[in-house]
């Protein structure tokens, strides 16, 4: 499974993207607005750090808008996917963009059906919101669990990105589920190398090392 970060927070991006193990990024209005900074520079910023699918918003919600807004986004970098709403102008838009050969992240996705749309529409990743979803009191990983069948079921080769991760345990259901990719909020990724097992069979093995008096360089 691909491990997005979800920010538009260069810092945090650029520290994350160290590990090496960062496969893409998406920003969101909400996150740009956050960031405090001009969308079009941070996003050329994060193109910059991270060689994967780096996911900018359109905002225009009619379909000539967000086809002129996509054909600018796409310009910015080679590693640009326009992410549009899963609306009837953003599918519209979804195909029309696929077409020119421009990544498409349909978001907003709530419902299986509106991942079978996003697919026939040539979206090259789907992105369902689990964690508002699970807020609303619905299943979100049986979202995921639904569009896995559903593609598998036709040979769709849209990408299930799955989004609005707010936990450890979001990342693991998401991988057995078997999404092809999750974007994850920083401190989400952070916490994914941590088990307190981990922590104390460090320090015991240290302990022991030292008493041998050795050392290996
Ligand atoms: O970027 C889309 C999605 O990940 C947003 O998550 O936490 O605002 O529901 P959240």
């Amino acid at each position: 499974m691909l491990l997005f970060i979800d920010s538009a927070d260069i810092g945090d991006i650029r520290a994350l993207a160290d590990t090496g193990l960062v496969d893409g990024v998406t920003t969101n209005p909400s996150l740009v607005a956050k960031s405090g900074r001009k969308f079009e520079e941070v996003l050329a910023e994060i193109c910059a750090v991270v060689d994967g699918p780096i996911s900018a918003e359109a905002v225009a919600t009619d379909y000539d808008g967000m086809l002129a807004e996509g054909r600018k986004l796409a310009k910015i970098h080679e590693n640009i996917a326009v992410k549009l709403p899963l609306t009837p102008d953003g599918l519209k838009a979804c195909l029309a963009l696929s077409e020119e050969g421009t990544p498409v992240n349909v978001t907003l996705c709530f419902s299986p059906v509106q991942a079978l749309l996003a697919a026939k529409a040539g979206a090259t990743f789907i992105s369902p919101f689990i964690g508002r979803l699970d807020d609303g009191a619905q299943d979100g990983m049986e979202l995921i669990r639904e569009i896995r069948t559903i593609y598998d079921n036709y040979g769709f080769e849209t990408q299930i990105l799955a989004a609005s991760i707010r936990s450890v345990t979001h990342v693991r259901l998401c991988a057995i589920a078997g999404a092809d990719c999750a974007t994850l909020p920083p401190a989400v990724f952070k916490s994914l190398y941590k088990h307190p097992l981990t922590d104390a069979g460090l320090e015991a093995f240290l302990k022991d090392w030292k008493s041998t008096g050795q050392s290996i360089l």
